[in-house]
């Protein structure tokens, strides 16, 4: 792979842009007769979510939370808090959350048990990437855009210190670029 302005480019344009039709298609057939509501979680899920929409061809409507859960330092502590909560009710709904990524998973843990306790019809979890060697508490992804290895990636809506997120690609962090003050 090429390098970029900022690491090793991990996964392309390309390969982002094929994979997230491919979510998409399978998304509309499996909710073709339900009740969606996307919820995106602030920040980093907002370029997936916007591209994920576009490639649905079922009713749907989006929402969002807003959550923190590191901090300023690079592991999670666990404790997560909300930021901003959703705008409507999702009682009686079929619930899909939308994450850029998962790591530990503590992040999504709390926001399906929070969820789950609105009574929504369904719940379940589309997220862009994983990182399943950093994994701390099992969390059930009906959608996954791709499994990656344990390293600090940026871009396609990931932040390192709220920069790189406008990047087209995912990249690594280039070597020189200390993640200890980055928030995942
Ligand atoms: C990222 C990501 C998840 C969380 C995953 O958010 O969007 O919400 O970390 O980590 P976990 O599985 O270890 O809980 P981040 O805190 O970087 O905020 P951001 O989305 O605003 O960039």
């Amino acid at each position: 792979m090429s390098p970029s302005p900022t690491g090793e480019v991990l996964i392309s344009s390309e390969r982002l842009a094929g994979r997230v039709t491919e979510l998409g298609a399978q998304i509309s057939r499996d909710y073709a007769d339900k009740d969606l509501v996307m919820v995106g979680v602030l920040r980093g899920a907002v370029v997936f979510i916007a591209d994920l929409l576009r490639s649905l061809d079922v009713a749907c409507e989006i929402d969002f939370m807003a959550v923190s859960s590191y901090g300023s330092s690079r592991d999670s502590s666990g404790v997560v808090r909300i930021l901003k909560d959703l705008d409507d009710s999702i009682t009686g709904r079929d619930v899909l959350i939308v994450e850029d990524i998962v790591d530990s998973g503590l992040t999504l843990n709390y926001l399906m048990r929070n969820l789950r306790a609105r009574d929504p019809a369904s719940l379940e979890v589309c997220a862009l990437l994983t990182k399943p060697e950093r994994r701390r508490v099992d969390v059930p992804i009906r959608y996954t855009g791709f499994e990656i290895p344990n390293t600090f990636v940026v871009g396609y809506g990931l932040d390192h210190a709220q920069q790189y997120r406008h990047l087209a690609h995912v990249a690594e962090l280039p070597e020189d670029v200390d993640p200890g003050s980055g928030t995942r």
